[in-house]
């Protein structure tokens, strides 16, 4: 069986179920279900006894050595963290916390139980980080894609926690032998997506009629990626990565977030027309983001070569499978809009002159 940490959250939650459909190998999913994790992205499982669900904190070392001894695992694959560059901007001790303790105390947890193992399970044992493009920082306009070997220059409190943790990982493999791999992704998006980051709030607040807050100028560009084929390429590396490396991961498909919106607008103007007009009449530019990253793009050339992973998704199709899919699930996107959920926006957004957040 596998260790799969921040199971319950929207890229986690999305890799368990691809995971059991396509591989079948039972999963152990940890996750402490803070206001990022939901055990209603996991409902399809809940009759299913390869997944058990156990909630708790990656901090805590005694649960992580409890659950190793108890399940041996034949792999952990490290998806636990916070994840929103706007949270950590308000607030960046639970980025510490999490990502760098967390990330610390699941390596001390796994080099324990490794050292244990027979040579033969030691050999073919994996920690799989997860981790993003953002450790690279920004791009020019005209500068080429991300490779493995650019250097790291993060710039959000996010950033820099998980360039820390991607550190970490590395010195746990030429210190100690550790077999890990990380792997440093896009932009993900697709269903199950917490409607704080771009593409699932701007088809929510489309859908209510309400603003859609554009950071400054909206020229700038990310690299998007359909999460099934992150979850695909995270099953190519765990069954053929080599230990000691990493593997960029990417959709080479880069677009400005204005060109995003408009483009979710005009599939909501197919799909659910408005009769008091077309979406885009929502789109409001509001205060940038501090530090905002201008440009990422993934360089996906060495997954590609060396084990033959190819996204299956175009951008047009996963967008409109997204838009589709949280057209599908008004109830899902009810209950994620807690009070907890109004009172970020109003924390993010107040502030920015979009006052109807
Ligand atoms: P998410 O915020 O949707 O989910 C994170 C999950 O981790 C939640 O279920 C949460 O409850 C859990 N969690 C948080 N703190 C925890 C703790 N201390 N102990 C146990 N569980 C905890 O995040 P996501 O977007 O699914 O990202 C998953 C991973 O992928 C992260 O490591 C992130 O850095 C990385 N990543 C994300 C993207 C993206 O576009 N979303 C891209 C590249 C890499
Ligand atoms: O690049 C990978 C990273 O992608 C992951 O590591 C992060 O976990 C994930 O959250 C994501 O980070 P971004 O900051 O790129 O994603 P977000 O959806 O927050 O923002 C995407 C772009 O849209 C970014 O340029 C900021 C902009 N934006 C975002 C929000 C929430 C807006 O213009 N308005 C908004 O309201």
């Amino acid at each position: 069986m596998i260790l799969v940490t921040g199971g319950a959250g929207f890229i986690g939650s999305n890799f368990v179920l691809d995971w059991l459909a396509h591989v079948g190998e039972p999963v152990v999913n940890l996750d402490a279900l803070t206001y990022a994790g939901n055990l209603r992205n996991l409902e399809p499982l809940r009759h299913d006894t390869r997944h058990t669900f156990v909630r708790g904190d990656i901090c805590d070392r005694m649960l992580i050595d409890r659950l190793l001894a108890d399940h041996r695992p034949r792999a952990i694959v490290h998806l636990a963290a916070e994840s929103h560059v706007d949270r950590s901007i308000q607030g960046p001790s639970a980025f510490i916390r999490t990502n760098i303790e967390g990330t610390f105390a699941l390596l001390e947890a796994a080099r324990a139980y490794w050292s244990r193992l027979p040579e033969h399970e030691q050999r073919l044992f994996r920690f799989h980080h997860v981790s993003t493009d953002e450790v690279y920082g920004s791009l020019d306009p005209d500068a080429s894609p991300f490779t493995e070997r650019h250097a790291y220059e993060p710039n959000s409190p996010y950033a820099a926690s998980k360039a820390a943790s991607d550190h970490l990982v590395r010195a746990w493999y030429h210190t100690y032998g550790l077999p890990v791999v990380t792997t440093n992704c896009s932009n993900n998006y697709g269903p199950l997506h917490f409607p704080e980051k771009l593409i699932p709030l701007m088809i929510v607040r489309a859908l209510a009629g309400k603003p859609l807050p554009v950071y400054g100028d909206g020229l700038q560009v990310r690299d998007w990626l359909y999460v099934k084929d992150h979850c695909s390429a995270i099953r190519e590396v765990l069954a053929r990565g080599s230990a000691g490396e990493t593997y960029n991961i990417g959709g080479r498909n880069e677009q400005t977030n204005i060109d995003i919106v408009r483009h979710i607008c005009a599939l909501l103007d197919e799909l659910r027309p408005d009769p008091s007009g077309p979406y885009a009449r929502l789109i409001t530019h509001v205060a940038d983001r501090p530090g905002h990253d201008r440009r990422y793009a993934i360089d996906a050339g060495k997954i590609e070569r060396e084990l033959g992973w190819r996204p299956t998704e175009t951008f047009e199709t996963g967008l409109r499978k997204t838009v589709q899919w949280y057209l599908a699930n008004a109830e899902w996107v009810a209950d994620v809009q807690s009070g907890a959920y109004r009172d970020w926006l109003a924390a993010n957004y107040a502030g920015r002159g979009d006052h109807t957040a």
